[in-house]
């Protein structure tokens, strides 16, 4: 009986919450409706046009202060304008407009908020998705206290060519973890409620295959054949619209010929129709603007005509819909009723943020100053950092340090660097960054200190000085890698390896006789052939943000025992990017531009589907992590229940120390009408 009670009271919930959000639906198709039959043309317009209140995130800044705009309701959003104290001043100019529409205030919160979190890739190296929904849940706390509405988050672009700067910002090279990463990504920004004041809206960007640029050169062509774009590059879009991403985010290059900014089979086709998706599209820095650079258009009205008929509903920065778009309408060229799509959509979310009840919710200063750095953030940002580690080699079991150390001779000026630490597109408070150096000296060991190599001229420094500490120390521990500026966008290489003088520090800190753990930072994967046979043990650390000390020092004295798996595929050499056989020219082209033509073959078998299926040997395969104990694993049970496929399997650590497994379950198609790579990732 009392479980029939329990049953009832459930469905008359169920009823009541349905009956609830129509109400609320129909309350805001009124109010937005009611207020766009007030609006004037110019108006309208002046919803779709975003710009940077503050530093410039592209190029071709225009740098002009809108409050001017502003205050006649001809911007509807700013960008890169944060702090409860300025935001409320551009607030307080749009509350002068005629109709007091609220601006959204948008940055892009890639990492954690003042209180840095590791990068987007490292945190994708947890395979935890509780853990990457509560990095994006700490972010979004802290981006609302400063009065950002909106963060340009998360790239889901799936990337594999680690020679493309901006692999740091996704995750990865799996469709199936990608679109998991994607939407707990949306889930920890969102929540369940956008009007709560601790909320914002997410962004999937870069819409679509951005992460695809032809030799890993950013910005360059994207050219795929519908089924690779279906099978491997689209899921985690389709996952982040079905994960309810309030906003997404065109990109820049072209695809298939097309700039996908003006791209009507990707916005309105496949995004607005099929998928349904009810909030708006945004276009990347001034990328209806460079529509004329791809010559796709003329000028700034056919870039904004183009733009428009393809369903873009918010241009940043390039001011094409400013200038043209209210005489496209008049002309009769563009019809109203898609810019009125437009503007209901970005309405809409401006009254699910609240905005319309109190366009000051965000800006409260004393909330910015409690919640900005607290003790929570930084616990929270602690415990992804140490789940984002990977464990990639420890031979003799070198690691974890035991306590009887007592003196650690610290190698490498990365150590020491509260910049890099933050990694790459970070909003982080730097001052507050725990480096290496300053989390070690805490844990009670004595540390002796020696850059031994000069990251700027690239070159060893003070060898005999730093061998002599290596020998009088119990442990080398040596922080090397890339910059964090290294990566990111823009920061394509050709060569992906680190260079032969840093590894050969490592070599020479061996032949000291002295363990040498090597503490490999980097926001990509990286190739290091020389500190792989040399170094018996490795830690890829990345690039991890605030914490990224603690979190370090937590794993080398096995506070955490790493549970990490890498979320792309370390090549072992160049010619393991599947891409390389047909581009033999690395770097830049000779005339010094921006592209090259390569021609894909590789298709859908890039990454861990690559060595798999073409080539059989990797040594730091996508999914690879070792942890200080070991595993074993049963032969997997599989039944089917319930319409499910379900597999069993029991594991048993075998080893010394608790610890965590990431199962992964990789299935091969038994026979399939397309081609298929060998194994898929569908379950860990
Ligand atoms: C350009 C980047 O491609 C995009 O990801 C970012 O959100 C915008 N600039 C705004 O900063």
């Amino acid at each position: 009986m009392k479980k029939l009670i329990a049953y009832v009271c459930m469905m008359f919930f169920v009823l009541t919450s349905a009956a609830q959000s129509q109400t609320d639906e129909s309350k805001m198709n009124r109010f937005v409706s009611g207020l766009m039959k007030k609006m004037t043309l110019e108006e309208k317009v002046g919803q779709l046009n975003q710009y940077a209140g503050g530093f410039a995130t592209g190029p071709n800044n225009t740098r002009v202060s809108r409050t001017e705009d502003i205050s006649k309701g001809l911007v509807g959003s700013l960008l890169n304008v944060s702090g409860a104290a300025n935001t409320r001043k551009y607030q307080e100019a749009a509350m002068k407009s005629r109709l007091r529409i609220p601006l959204i205030f948008g940055l892009d919160v890639i990492h954690g908020f003042r209180t840095g979190f590791p990068l987007p890739l490292a945190e994708a190296a947890s395979f935890d998705l509780d853990a990457i929904e509560r990095g994006s849940r700490c972010a979004a706390k802290e981006a609302s206290a400063a009065g950002l509405h909106w963060t340009f988050a998360p790239m889901v672009d799936i990337s594999w060519d680690a020679r493309w700067g901006r692999v740091m910002e996704g995750a990865g090279e799996d469709p199936y973890y990608g679109s998991l990463v994607a939407k707990a990504r949306v889930r920890g920004f969102q929540g369940d409620d956008l009007s709560k004041e601790n909320t914002i809206l997410s962004c999937i960007k870069h819409f679509a295959g951005y992460g695809a640029p032809a030799a890993g050169k950013d910005y360059n062509s994207v050219d795929m054949s519908m089924g690779q774009f279906a099978n491997f590059y689209m899921p985690p879009y389709k996952a982040g619209a079905e994960a309810g991403a309030a906003t997404f985010m065109s990109a820049f290059n072209d695809f298939n010929n097309e700039p996908a900014t003006g791209n009507s089979f990707l916005l309105k086709e496949l995004l607005k129709k099929q998928w349904g998706f009810k909030g708006f599209v945004v276009s990347d820095w001034g990328s209806v603007g460079e529509m004329m650079n791809h010559r796709y258009a003329k000028d700034d009205k056919e870039a904004a005509y183009k733009a428009i008929k393809a369903g873009l509903d918010m241009e940043m920065e390039s001011g094409c819909y400013a200038k043209t778009l209210v005489s496209l309408v008049k002309e009769g060229k563009v019809p109203v009723k898609l810019v009125d799509d437009a503007v209901r959509r970005i309405l809409e979310l401006k009254y699910k943020l609240g905005l319309f009840d109190d366009p000051f919710r965000y800006c409260d200063e004393e909330r910015e100053r409690t919640v900005i750095g607290s003790k929570e953030s930084r616990k929270e940002a602690c415990y992804v950092a140490e789940r984002s580690i990977v464990l990639l080699k420890n031979e003799g079991s070198v690691l974890p340090l035991s306590p009887s150390i007592k003196k650690v001779a610290l190698v490498g000026a990365l150590a020491k660097s509260q910049e890099d630490m933050c990694g790459t597109w970070s909003c982080a408070e730097v001052s507050k960054v725990v480096t290496l150096y300053e989390a070690m000296k805490k844990k009670g060991v004595t540390v002796d200190y020696h850059d031994g190599y000069d990251l700027k001229k690239n070159q060893i420094v003070n060898l005999e000085q730093t061998l002599a500490a290596a020998r009088q120390s119990d442990v080398v521990v040596m922080a090397m890698g890339e910059q964090a500026w290294e990566s990111g966008e823009m920061r394509s290489k050709g060569d992906i390896s680190i260079s032969s003088e840093q590894q050969r520090l490592v070599s020479e800190l061996v032949k000291t006789g002295k363990p040498v753990v090597v503490l490999m930072m980097c926001g990509r994967p990286v190739i290091f052939n020389e500190v792989r046979r040399d170094a018996p043990a490795i830690l890829c650390t990345w690039w991890l943000g605030s914490e990224a000390g603690n979190a370090i020092c937590n794993v080398l004295f096995g506070d955490y025992n790493p549970s990490g798996k890498l979320p792309m595929t370390f090549p072992t050499d160049y010619f393991d990017i599947p891409s390389s056989k047909n581009f033999p020219m690395v770097g830049e082209t000779k005339s010094g531009k921006n592209f090259d033509y390569t021609n894909y073959e590789e298709d859908i078998w890039v990454g861990y589907r690559y060595f798999n299926t073409v080539k059989q040997s990797i040594v730091y395969p996508f999914g690879y992590g070792l942890s200080y104990t070991n595993f074993s694993f049963s032969k997997p049970k599989i039944e089917r229940k319930n319409n499910k496929w379900i597999a069993n399997i029991e594991v048993t650590n075998t080893g010394n120390v608790s610890g965590k497994e990431v199962v992964q379950l990789y299935i091969s198609a038994p026979e399939t009408f397309i081609q298929k790579p060998d194994i898929e990732l569908k379950a860990f």
